[in-house]
């Protein structure tokens, strides 16, 4: 797991142009979106917001709600306040930090817990949403980039969908999980690369020699890259 000021930094960043290279993060905030049950929530915490893009949607589908979208790099919210919303306010907080009691009717958050210590942020947002409150989520599984992982890179390692059902289980009265993959063409390793960083994600390249060698090799042998991103889609229903 990164230190959280090399998380910042790489996010705050990667603001600018991170909805150029977001179009799988977009995927999977739409997925989000339509599997949402009927709901008529007040308050909705979108936890690491980025750009605010899924925040500013869900102040338009919910108009009667109070929403708000918290991140943790700095650079991220400057952008997301870009564009507001009467109903929709942003702000710079850890995630794992969230304290408060029965607050919220719905948390979502998408394509971040894999940032985060999710047990903690489980936990933390069971305890904070209020009785018939929903946390819906998603994030990426272990599957990813598993090209790399295989070919002696080193990936950030990724909760499966069993380990986050186990966490979740005696927090939730229903958990709902769901994983699948996703394949994405880059024209090489360093197109690869390249979209990791502009997406503020660690490059799992460092000058180490160990790294230098697994990526001339894998350049080598793989003109074009296919890569695996597993999406894990995540519904916890407090009460059933
Ligand atoms: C891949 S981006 C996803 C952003 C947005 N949810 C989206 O769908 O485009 C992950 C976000 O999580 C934020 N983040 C990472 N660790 C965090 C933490 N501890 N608390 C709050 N936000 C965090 C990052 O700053 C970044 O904006």
């Amino acid at each position: 797991m990164l230190d959280k000021e090399t998380i910042k930094r790489n996010f705050s960043r990667s603001a600018p142009d991170y909805d150029r290279h977001a179009a799988l993060q977009q995927r999977m905030a739409a997925e989000l979106l339509a599997s949402l049950p009927a709901l008529k929530p007040h308050r909705i915490l979108d936890l690491g917001c980025g750009t605010g893009r899924l925040t500013r949607q869900l102040a338009d589908l919910f108009p009667q709600a109070s929403v708000v979208g918290l991140d943790i790099a700095p650079g991220m919210i400057e952008v997301a306040g870009r564009e507001g919303r009467p109903n929709l306010h942003f702000m710079v907080g850890d995630g794992e930090e969230v304290t408060g009691v029965e607050e919220w009717d719905l948390i979502v958050s998408n394509a971040t817990l894999q940032w985060l210590n999710a047990e903690q942020v489980l936990a933390r947002a069971a305890r904070a949403l209020k009785a018939r409150g929903l946390l819906a989520f998603t994030t990426f599984g272990p599957q990813t980039l598993l090209e790399l992982r295989t070919s002696g890179f080193q990936v950030n390692s990724f909760l499966s969908a069993d380990e986050l059902r186990q966490l979740a289980a005696p927090l939730f009265a229903r958990v709902e999980l769901t994983a699948h993959n996703v394949l994405r063409e880059f024209p090489g390793i360093r197109e690869l690369l390249y979209h990791l960083k502009e997406l503020g994600a660690n490059t799992p390249v460092s000058r180490r020699p160990a790294d230098l060698t697994a990526f001339r090799r894998f350049r080598a042998r793989h003109p074009v890259v296919v890569a695996t991103f597993e999406v894990i889609n995540g519904l916890l229903f407090k009460s059933d």
